[in-house]
């Protein structure tokens, strides 16, 4: 018989053999990971008895039996859960270790708690081993249950909280689902420029890149320590250069030693120079530098103004009309009012481009991507979701199964229009109008994806007059082929199209909403040489991580909001 077709050993050969289970260690630290005790299925009853080093920030800590031993809530950030340590007043001063707040290394021994506890494991201290201490009258977020706003204002140390540790390992789970869900079908992650020369949308929203300000500041300061020399400087310079150049011609035509001829050339070298340097002085001028009456960014940086990208399509449209697959997933930057807790000023995109496909497959890929996430962190988190179930939003959980085996609704513009209609006359109420032409808002897209479908709905054939000037026109010319997927707690989720790929309409469009030609030319070369069918996508990551968790605010899902009048450390 092979050695896997062996029958399974009896249940208490199992137990036996998971009671010498060794702990994970932790390759480039000296502890374990606290989930590798508690995170097992046995809760970590399986490895009583061991000896083992723990470190974490106590999230809760009580003196007990007057003072002669502490219990320790130690959580490290590896899982929602807190080992349980327990400290002798022998081993350690125990009012230094209870704060919450303060860090702990021990070491100790396993051992299966008092029948009655919630814990299968707690851990007895032997050695503390280092402690960083907590002044508890000083610590910023002492307590446990701290509103998001509150921590908005302490974003060092809020990841501290078991909130946002929960999210930062849901985010970074969607990260890694995101990768290897377009590298399991062959797309390449292609790195966009976060400093760009081309406005991607059109919309006039970007935040500007110039050391023209720091530039001219520089100059400021230096010419207020440091005059610029006046005319009379300059002249008397001139003036030296021109004796000192007569006095070299006269030593000459003395035939003069060879050495004096020498020292006085470099005298005149010598005034040259200064007068060059001070020619060059009387130039600075304080404030911007200017052309004509406008700013001359001839002399910026990068000798053109340039901008932080608000989305990375451009250019890797260039690498799918090359490499076919590709997605880019990085930081993009838009600086719009938008005071909503949907909107950041910095937020993450991740942005697949597919050639030799149209919109269908651009919606396929959607879907087949949003619920491949949706089933990682079913599979992969569910105990911080079980966290933010019980927290923020009972139904998250449901709310992940639902979509990730739930076809999603396909309906055009035009229908999602005659729906809204539909419900206006039966007396729903709208904040703005619903007509055939309008740019649907929140309330509409969160109308038809909570309350009419109850699902994720993809509107596709926008009017082309609310769309980006990169998006394919149809046949009707009136729409173009676009597609948003909407999802209930959120509404867009996902913008997305079938480019256009026809040279005269793409040219015809980009003119048409009154954008200058010049600085699109490279990318109108992919219509003029070897033109391809193409579609692509951008699912805003914060969003993606609001509908997973239920949290309410966009602000509290990214470590370090940037948004109007705020951007922390
Ligand atoms: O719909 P958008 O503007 O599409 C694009 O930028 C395309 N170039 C993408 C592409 O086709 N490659 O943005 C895409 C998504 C939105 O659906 C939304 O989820 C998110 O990005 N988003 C924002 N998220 C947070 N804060 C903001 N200010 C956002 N603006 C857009
Ligand atoms: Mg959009």
């Amino acid at each position: 018989m092979a050695e896997t077709d062996q029958p399974p050993p009896p249940s208490d050969q199992l137990a036996a053999m998971s009671l010498t289970d060794a702990v994970e260690k932790h390759a480039f630290s000296d502890r374990v990971l606290i989930r590798s005790i508690v995170g097992r299925p046995d809760g970590g009853a399986g490895l009583a008895g061991q000896k083992v080093r723990a470190g974490g920030w106590v999230k809760t800590g009580r003196e007990q039996g007057k003072g002669t031993f502490a219990f320790l809530e130690l959580n490290d950030g590896s899982c929602p859960a807190n080992l349980q340590v327990i400290v002798d007043a022998g081993v350690a001063v125990l009012n230094k270790l209870v704060a919450t707040g303060t860090c702990v290394v021990v070491d100790g021994l396993l051992k299966v708690p008092p029948e009655g506890t919630r814990q299968k494991i707690e851990l007895r201290v032997e050695k503390v081993v280092s402690v960083g201490e907590v002044d508890p009258a000083k610590y910023p977020i002492p307590k446990t249950k701290l509103t998001l706003e509150f921590l908005r204002d302490h974003l060092h140390l809020r990841s501290r909280t078991n909130t946002i540790a929960a999210l930062a390992r849901i985010r970074n789970a969607l990260a890694f689902a995101t990768h290897s869900f377009f590298q399991e079908h062959n797309f390449l992650y292609v790195h966009t420029p976060i400093i760009t020369t081309s406005d991607c949308e059109g919309a006039g929203e970007m935040f500007q890149v110039t050391t023209l300000i720091s530039e001219s500041e520089k100059i400021e300061k230096e010419l207020i320590k440091n005059p610029p020399p006046s005319e009379a400087d300059i002249e008397a310079a001139r003036q030296l250069v021109s004796e000192r150049g007569e006095a070299v011609k006269q030593l000459k035509a003395a035939k003069a030693s060879k050495s004096d001829i020498t020292a006085s050339v470099a005298e005149l070298n010598r005034a040259k120079e200064n007068l060059s340097k001070l020619e060059e002085r009387s130039k600075l001028k304080p404030g911007i530098p200017k052309k004509d009456g406008k700013i001359d960014y001839t002399q910026d940086f990068f000798a053109r103004q340039a901008f932080l990208t608000v989305s990375g399509q451009l250019q890797v449209e260039t690498y799918a009309c090359a490499v076919s697959n590709v997605y880019t997933f990085g930081p993009t930057f838009r600086a719009e009012q938008s005071h909503t807790s949907r909107h950041l000023a910095e937020f993450w995109m991740v942005e697949p481009e597919i050639a030799f496909a149209d919109l269908q497959d651009d919606m396929k890929c959607a879907e087949a991507y949003v619920k491949y996430m949706c089933n990682w962190l079913l599979d992969k988190c569910l105990d911080d979701m079980e966290f933010m179930a019980k927290s923020y939003d009972k139904g998250c959980i449901d709310r992940l199964k639902m979509v990730a085996s739930t076809p999603f609704v396909r309906i055009t513009y035009t229908e999602a229009v005659e729906l809204l209609e539909e419900a206006v006359k039966g007396g729903k109420k709208f904040e703005n109008e619903v007509k055939w032409g309008i740019d649907l808002a929140s309330e509409h897209e969160r109308y038809l994806t909570e309350v009419k479908f109850q699902k994720p709905v993809i509107v596709y054939n926008y009017p082309k007059g609310i769309k980006a000037f990169y998006m394919r026109l149809n046949d009707d010319l009136k729409t173009v082929a676009a597609m948003d997927v909407l999802v209930p707690k959120v509404g867009e989720l996902i913008g997305g199209s079938q480019r256009e790929e026809r040279y005269d309409v793409i040219r015809e469009r980009i003119s048409e909403m009154g954008l200058p030609l010049e600085p699109y030319e490279w990318y109108l070369d992919l219509r003029r040489f070897g033109t391809v069918k193409h579609c692509g996508f951008g699912l805003g990551f914060e969003r993606m991580i609001l509908f997973a968790t239920g949290i309410d605010n966009i602000r509290d899902v990214i470590p370090f909001p940037r948004y109007p009048g705020r951007a922390d450390l």
